[in-house]
């Protein structure tokens, strides 16, 4: 799901909505502002480099809430910190709208499809992908996971220097659109789909969240690769209908469920879902895939440890199943580790829809509400020493996470968290899996640093590693 900034295209709110313009009730007070920004564009500005910065400064200036100016009037509320994580993460669809904020997926999703449908259709949408990421199609996308690391690594030299940014990116593209389309569609994957599915995501920038629809070059594309992408997938939907083969995959339960009213999905939501968990799955876990790998490389002694856990439980053992791969719980603890300090979605965002209380502030109808993973997952009270990397801190004698439930919120949390959470772990477990079993790793560049223009944060490039066959 998308990184949220603010939406000028907010059709409920649209009103400039002024902090002045609004009292608080008796006894409140409205969240104090950050100093700075500039007149017309508020702190729009600062967003832009690195937000988590600009985030960081109004918790220091503030604590857990304070509130930013953003263009159009945008008055947006930050909320860090456990019980402000909570707070955001349990509010309710009748008080809180994602759709507000995330119109930037329209063009790409489709019409109707998830956020730009309504609630109740959004939450039936959502319902399918469930069904397409229940426990026996898990075993199944476990099979692909596996068999795809060994078809990409297996192809590896015994020594090289790789861009594992690249590498996961390529890597996560197979396994998920094997998991989504089926294993056909992916060993025919054409390099039309790579072409198409790069101008559909070139589309979804910060521009597109202004203003989804402006006359740009990459916009237009964008809707060019959306109609060639609904007649690719419609292809394959009358091919699979008049051939009466049944896969295994997320394409197959959408032809297969019905909305309540019993009616069928269109081709045009088949392929809006498709790409709607494409792009919530792909890039996430491809960008947390190079991280994990910088992460083991500059500390030996945790990959020497992840190691010794795959001897433990893979032994030599030819098939690896999802059962093993359940029991490799530091290879579990280091991937949450990583998500935690570098989460690829570093803010989510909703629109207030009613005024909002929280401790003795008022956050009035209309205010966007933001949360953000990456600085609220690096705060002392909740996770010690926060910006060391320690999966140990997940064992069974810390469980840092369990004691601050609202702390880890890589995935999001409460009624909208990530529902492709396990799929993601179970990718990466045996993407790494295979990796430690046959390569070490070494750091090529001996800093790096997190690139936030797009909406995936990722490790700035060249995100390399040098891999020796073991
Ligand atoms: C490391 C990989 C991933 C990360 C870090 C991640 C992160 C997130 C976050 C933060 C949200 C909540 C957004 C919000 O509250 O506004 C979310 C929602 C979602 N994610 Fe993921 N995701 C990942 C992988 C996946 C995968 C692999 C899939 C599908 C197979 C997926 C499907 C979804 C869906 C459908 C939602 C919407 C849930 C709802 O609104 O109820 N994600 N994800």
């Amino acid at each position: 799901m998308p990184t949220a900034t603010l939406s000028a295209e907010s059709s409920k709110f649209k009103l400039p909505f002024r902090r002045s313009t609004v009292q608080a009730p008796a006894g409140k007070q409205l969240p104090p502002m950050l100093s700075g920004g500039v007149p017309g564009l508020g702190h729009a500005l600062e967003m832009r480099g690195d937000p988590t910065r600009v985030i960081r400064r109004g918790r220091a200036e503030h604590g857990d809430v304070f509130a930013m100016r953003m263009p159009a009037g945008n008055y947006t509320v930050v909320m860090t910190g456990h019980e402000a994580q909570e707070k955001f993460f349990r509010l309710r669809d009748e008080e809180v709208s994602q759709r507000e904020v995330y119109k930037l997926t329209i063009p790409v999703f489709g019409k109707g499809i998830a956020y730009d449908a309504e609630p109740h259709i959004m939450r039936e949408q959502l319902g399918f992908f469930h069904a397409a990421l229940r426990e026996s199609r898990l075993r199944t996308y476990c099979e692909g996971f596996v068999e795809e690391a060994e078809r990409m690594f297996g192809s590896w030299g015994d020594e090289g220097v790789a861009n594992m940014l690249e590498v996961g990116n390529e890597v996560t593209l197979y396994t998920s659109s094997r998991s989504l389309l089926g294993p056909r569609f992916r060993d025919n994957l054409s390099e039309e789909f790579a072409e198409l599915y790069t101008d559909l995501e070139a589309g979804m920038n910060l521009v597109a969240f202004f203003a989804p629809h402006l006359p740009l070059p990459a916009m237009r594309r964008r809707d060019r690769a959306r109609a060639k992408m609904v007649a690719l997938i419609t292809k394959i939907v009358a091919e699979r209908r008049a051939s009466g083969e049944r896969c295994e995959d997320v394409l197959q339960t959408l032809m297969e469920s019905k909305y309540k009213d019993g009616r069928s999905l269109t081709e045009d939501e088949i392929t809006g879902l498709i790409l709607t968990i494409m792009f919530a799955g792909h890039h996430t876990s491809g960008v947390t895939f190079s991280w994990i790998a910088l992460l083991l490389a500059r500390h030996p002694q945790v990959m020497r440890e992840l190691k010794q856990e795959q001897r433990e439980v893979v032994g030599d053992r030819e098939q690896l199943t999802l059962d093993e791969l359940r029991k490799m719980s530091k290879l579990e603890w280091t991937i949450k580790e990583a998500l935690r300090l570098y989460p690829p979605i570093i803010l989510v965002a909703r629109r207030a829809l009613k005024d909002i209380s929280f401790r003795d502030f008022h956050i009035p109808a209309g205010s966007m509400l933001m949360a953000s993973p990456a600085v609220g997952q690096r705060i002392p009270e909740i996770f010690a020493n926060p910006h060391s990397f320690d999966p140990a801190r997940f064992g069974p004698d810390r469980e840092e996470d369990r004691k601050s439930p609202y702390g880890h919120i890589a995935f999001g949390a409460g009624r909208h968290r990530c529902m492709g959470m396990v799929f993601a772990q179970l990718q990466l477990r045996a993407l790494w899996s295979h990796l430690l079993r046959n390569f070490d790793f070494e750091l090529v560049d001996p800093h790096y640093s997190v690139d936030y223009t797009n909406l995936i944060a990722a490790p700035s490039q060249p995100c390399r590693v040098r891999y020796r066959r073991v």
